[in-house]
């Protein structure tokens, strides 16, 4: 099919936008530095595969944050235990487990992920969310392929 394009020119630093993108939500993230640097605290011990070794991700995508560009986060919004939409969570809260960094909590099963998408060890969701194919067409425009 044709690519779908998503502007992203409007997302303040902190929010989140959901698209659709071959009939699946995609969520993009504008990461701030502080966002990001909490992502990278975690303990990789915490997590049930720091490095995406399951590749749930393009191989275009590696590294910590899991996207092209550090600030941008781009993330199919599926839970990868039984598929609800996980929320939106961005600030650390002791009430998740008292070393999250803020991300993704499902309230199905309470997974819950960093703001990277990778999944905590010990929560029903097997693998980190997952990262679908894109690419910036130019600093406004994602390109889903
Ligand atoms: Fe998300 Fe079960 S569907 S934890």
């Amino acid at each position: 099919g044709a690519p779908v394009r998503a502007d992203i020119s409007k997302l303040e630093v902190g929010q989140r936008m959901t698209v659709e993108w071959r009939g699946k939500p995609v969520w993009i993230i504008n990461r701030s530095a502080e966002m990001n640097e909490r992502t990278e605290a975690v303990e990789t011990s915490r997590l049930a595969d720091p490095d995406s070794s399951v590749p749930q991700q393009p191989a275009y995508v590696s590294g910590t944050l899991r996207s092209i560009k550090p600030e941008i986060g781009v993330l199919i919004g599926i839970c990868t235990h039984l598929g609800c939409s996980p929320l939106y969570r961005p600030e650390p809260e002791a009430a998740v487990t008292d070393d999250w960094p803020g991300g993704f909590f499902c309230p199905c099963h309470g997974s819950y992920f960093d703001l990277a998408g990778r999944v905590f060890r010990n929560v029903p969701a097997p693998t980190n969310l997952e990262v679908p194919p894109y690419r910036f067409e130019n600093d406004d425009i994602i390109v889903g392929e």
